[in-house]
Formats: structure tokens, sequence, C-alpha cells
């Protein structure tokens, strides 16, 4: 080897050094920038999900798990007859026919499955069977085909901002004005022009596109930030939901790993790190609802082990991080995605930017934008909206759908969006946050004085039932609001969505439902607690469970 070969062989060999430390710093930084619960660890979670044997309580572990004394673990056998007993009689009708479509209804099958921890889901489902079954819907309650009529408090998954007889109106009316097109598809009924105006006047961005639920909105507003930067990688945050589509619920739920998504801690500085120092950086999405629990995934009870769950929702907080990952998106060209879905018109006229004052390059909408009828929207820069090039006329972004902006929905639509310019929703908006902070601070007034152990947290309209000492019966809640007349979505306690028509009055009843819910749980025993029962042991002892049952499924399959 002469001088000239060695000195480059050196030199390639620096070079190469150099490019592996800077490869392992970004590793390092993106390790950094995940949350350190499972849920930041996607493949880590899906992972250790697979090792959880299956099993169940008989009815004597059912009703101690928590290491209850007998004279406890029989007040709860009692409840929990008593309120089977109930349920028997009083939604008859309503479980015969929720069982009866269950055993084709595959989504059916699945809510009803989880609704509590699994260890309890087949006694609860025997005896508490899930009565999924509605015939009609006025104000704010929905009457069951027993005849029963409960408050509403599902909000149909977010969709019911106004209430369902605005949503009623909306449809019949809108119906009305496209009868004379009925459903011609690919072609537009003209009212989709006032819609546009508003829609562009709403979110302060160029274009619109229409599409059929907010899963595909964020598939087209990914995309066409994936086209238009040319960069491979979108980022959510941990917790976050924004559909199910596979690249953005890269976790639990998906069967295929999603390679193309970095899922970051919200509100870090080490997520901000990684957006200024990857180069493949096409996206990062938004779901303000993550505001009132940055973080974490959405609150079901079937997830309710013990009572961990938590919420800390700090708008000003929040609104400054905003403020800091738009300048690291502007910084770096990576366009910011708002997905207001859930939250669009529900925390402000003009949704969760003007919440918390901060413009997004592209924001999503669904739910009750559509006046009651199916809807995601993209709304965005023109620059990022349009979706071929016109210097390669072979490089296009296809974004289509056969039901795209169908007469009826624009019209529902049209509904809805012309009743947002009208001075009666304005008022609404106005105080919006102060009412649903006040009736908060009274439920949880009257919680503390009968001395109940849970607590509600909110954003604005949006609640959550948080459980203030150790337990591993939380979820039993959920059955006692229901026989009190409060209806729930499938998830339970974690997301209480109210309309914003609910009175005082209509409140007021809630709340004494509430109250009197809480007061027969505890009655009947499910909060027992003692100084040795802290979240950490209910943790340990389910892990010490799964481990033994995994051991013993183990060792019986290697006996066959
Ligand atoms: C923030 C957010 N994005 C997207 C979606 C998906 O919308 P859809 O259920 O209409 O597909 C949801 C649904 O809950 C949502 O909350």
């Amino acid at each position: 080897m002469d001088g000239t070969t060695t000195l480059a062989f050196y030199g390639l060999g620096a070079a190469a050094v150099a490019t592996s430390v800077a490869t392992l710093r970004k590793r390092l930084e993106l390790s950094r920038a995940k949350h350190r619960s499972l849920a930041g660890h996607s493949r880590i979670a899906r992972r250790l999900a697979a090792l959880v044997p299956s099993y169940d309580y008989d009815e004597d572990r059912f009703s101690c798990s928590d290491g209850a004394p007998e004279a406890i673990a029989v007040r709860r056998r009692a409840g929990f007859a008593r309120l089977s007993s109930l349920y028997r009689a009083r939604f008859a009708e309503t479980t015969r026919r929720t069982a009866e479509a269950s055993e084709a209804i595959s989504d059916l099958q699945f809510t009803g499955a989880y609704r509590v921890p699994f260890q309890f889901r087949r006694l609860v489902q025997a005896h508490l069977p899930a009565a999924a079954m509605v015939q009609s819907s006025n104000g704010v309650t929905v009457t069951d085909l027993d005849g029963n009529r409960s408050y509403d408090l599902t909000g149909s998954y977010g969709v019911n901002v106004f209430g369902y007889d605005f949503y009623k109106e909306t449809i019949e009316r809108g119906a009305a004005r496209v009868r004379e097109l009925g459903p011609v598809l690919g072609l537009y009924h003209p009212l989709i022009v006032e819609n546009v105006k508003y829609l562009k006047a709403i979110s302060g961005l160029d274009e619109v596109s229409f599409h059929m639920s907010g899963t595909e909105a964020v598939m087209q507003a990914v995309r066409l930030a994936r086209y238009h930067t040319r960069r491979s990688h979108l980022v959510r945050f941990c917790g976050a939901y924004h559909g199910w589509w596979g690249d953005v619920q890269p976790g639990l739920g998906n069967p295929a790993p999603a390679r193309g998504t970095y899922t970051l801690t919200e509100m870090s500085e080490d997520a901000l790190r990684v957006l200024r120092t990857r180069r493949n950086i096409a996206c990062v999405l938004v779901n303000p609802l993550q505001a009132l629990h940055p973080n974490a995934a959405a609150p079901s009870d079937s997830a309710l082990a013990d009572s961990a769950r938590a919420v800390h929702f700090d708008r000003d907080a929040y609104a400054a991080w905003l403020k800091r990952l738009r300048a690291a998106c502007s910084e770096r060209g990576i366009v910011l995605i708002f997905d207001e879905v859930f939250v669009g018109f529900r925390l402000a006229k003009g949704g969760a930017q003007d919440y918390f004052g901060v413009r997004a390059d592209l924001v999503t909408y669904g739910k009750t934008l559509g006046g009651g009828l199916p809807i995601g929207v993209v709304c965005g820069r023109r620059n990022l909206m349009k979706r071929f090039r016109d210097d390669r006329p072979a490089d296009i972004c296809l974004a289509r759908g056969t039901f795209n902006a169908h007469p009826y929905v624009m019209a529902a639509m049209n509904e809805f969006l012309r009743y947002l310019q009208t001075p009666q929703a304005d008022a609404l908006y106005r105080d919006l946050d102060r009412i649903w902070d006040k009736r908060v601070e009274l439920l949880n007034a009257r919680l503390a004085a009968e001395a109940l152990p849970v607590e509600v947290a909110n954003l604005s309209s949006i609640w959550t039932v948080c459980y203030m000492q150790p337990s591993r019966y939380n979820w039993m809640l959920q059955y006692y609001l229901r026989s009190e007349g409060l209806a729930l979505s499938w998830i339970g306690t974690g997301r209480l969505i109210f309309s914003l028509n609910y009175t005082d009055a209509d409140f007021a009843a809630v709340a004494d439902r509430f109250v009197a819910a809480a007061k027969a749980m505890r009655d009947d025993g499910w909060w027992w607690s003692s100084p040795a029962l802290t979240n950490k042991a209910i943790r340990r002892s389910i892990l010490k469970e799964m481990v033994l049952h995994r051991l013993f499924s183990l060792r019986e399959r290697n006996k066959h």
C-alpha cells in the first residue's frame, strides 16, 4: 500500500465512523423522543400483548380479586345480583335484540367484549349484558326498545354537538333542498359552493376536499403531505387517535407494522429535536383532544385495571406547545396537520385553531360537520392541496371516492354551516368553557360532599371520570350509571360527551343520577380500600396472575 492509498483508506474509515456516529446519535434522539409508556413503543407493546394469557375469574374471585374480606365480597355479590336482576327486568327486550343481532354483527361482538378488564368479562357479559339498541331520541335523551329514557352522554362519538333534534332538522331540510337532484354522484349540487366558502372562512385555508369519514380525511391529508414534501414519514403523538387507518395506528389494534410512522412524546423538547434533525419527516399530526390527557390513549373502561387514569388539561401550556411545534414545522418545511375531526366545532366556532390560537397547514374535520350524516373534510393551503404537478404530468396524488360530496351530505352540511352563522350559535360558543367548567365544579362538589372517591375532569363539553383511590372495580361504575338512566358509549366512563343543548335543569338531573349511581356502587362495597391496596400493588398482582396463567398454559400445552 503506498502513502496515498493508506491516506485514502484512513479517510474512508474516518468518514464511515463519522456517519455511524451521526446515525447512532439520531437513533438515540429518536429513542429519547418516544414516550416511556408502552403506547410510545408500538412494537414492544404488540409483542407483550401477544403474551397476555386468556383467563377469567370465577364467582368467588370476581368479588374479591383485590383481597377484600369475605364480608365485603358478600356485599358485592348481593349488589351484583341486584343490578343483574334490574338489568334483566328493565332492559329485557333491548338486551334480547342486541344479543340476537350480535351473532352476526362483528362490531357488536367487539364492543360487547371490550367493556371491562378481560378477567371480569365472562361474568359481566352473562349477568349485565350489553343493551346496544335505541328506538328514538328526543332533546338530550335517547329511548331504548323497552321504553327507558336515558340522558345521552355518548354524544354519538362526538358527532352530537347541537342536540339530536337539530340534526334531524338539518337532515330533513337538507334533503328537501336536494331532492330534485337525488343521489347523483360525480357531478355537484351547486350548494357545495357555499359550503366551500364557509369552510375556507372557518379554517382560514384556501381549498377544500370532501371525503366520507374522518379516517379518510386523515389519509388524504397525510398522502398530500408526503406527495408535496417527497418525504416518507409521518409523526403522530403518543396516545392520539386519528382513525383506524394503519399508518396512524401503529400499535395495538393493527396487525401490520406501520413503517412510515414515528410516534413521539407530545409536549416534549425531545420530539422537537427529532423534527429539527430528521430529513424524512413529511408531516406532524396533532389531535387537539389530547390536550386533556397528553400522551395517553382514549380512556376506556376495559383498561381500568386500577385507578391510574389521570387528566391534566392546561389550555395555556398546550397552546404554548402548539406554537413551538408550529415553529419547528415551519423551520423544517414539515406540514403541520390539525386533526379536528373530534374537536372541530365543539371547542369553538373556528375550531382548535382558534381555541389554541395556532394555525395549521392542513386541517381535517368530520363528525358533526356532516350535519348528522357521514363526512370527512380536508382544508389546506393551495400549494399542499394540489394533486398533480404542472411540470410532470405523470406524477399525481390520487384521491377519489364514490360518495365524496354526496348531495344529501352537502345539503345537511350546508344547514349546519348556515346555523353557525346565526346569533344563537354565537351565543352558544361565547360562554362555553365557563358553563362546562362550572358544571364540572358543581358535580365534583357534590361527589366530594358525599365523600365519594370519584371526580370528573373536562375539556369543555368532553368529560372523563377519574378515580381517587386505588381500586380494581372502577369499571363497575358504568353499570350503575346506566341503571340510573345515563346512556354511555361502549368505552364507559372514560369519555362522557355532552351536547351543547343541555340546560342547567338537564344537567342537574344528570348530576343527581351520577351521584346516586356512585353512592349505590360504594354501598355495594366495590370501593373497599386498605392501605396495602395501592395502584402499584394492583398492577403487580395482575402481572403475577398473568405470569402464572401463562406458565400454566405452557405446561398444559407441553403435556399434550
Ligand atoms: C381525531 C379523530 N380523527 C379521525 C377520526 C376518525 O373518524 P371516522 O370515525 O369518521 O373515520 C376520529 C374518530 O373518532 C377522531 O376522533
